[in-house]
């Protein structure tokens, strides 16, 4: 399993959110409320990218038709998205800040 460094800590502001590939997706990797959370960067919906979408209340926007996914499960949470987006692993190594695939 390979992870992908995604810069420093100290380097992301909050609700920051940056594109990464990780094992040839990809995720959209935020900072909310001082955690880091990435998902698939692609909305169950329609196929649109969710990055730069609001993050308010646990929860990323899809800016096509205003699905929402929440952050720490990928769960939908409004219509008209329904199905889950997938989530990745994040972690904080040496400062650095780390995404990988899910077990
Ligand atoms: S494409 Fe995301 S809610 Fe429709």
């Amino acid at each position: 399993m390979s992870r992908v460094c995604v810069g420093t800590v100290d380097g992301w502001n909050e609700r920051e959110q940056r594109e990464v590939e990780v094992d040839g997706q990809s995720v959209v990797v935020m900072r909310y409320e001082g955690e880091f959370y990435a998902l698939r960067n692609l909305c169950t919906h329609k196929d649109v990218p969710l990055l730069g979408g609001e993050v308010s209340d646990g929860k990323i926007t899809c800016t096509k038709h205003g699905g929402k996914f929440e952050l720490a499960t990928g769960k939908a949470k409004a219509l008209p998205a329904v199905k889950p987006v997938r989530i990745f692993h994040t972690e904080v190594d040496g400062g650095q800040v780390f995404v990988a695939e899910l077990d």
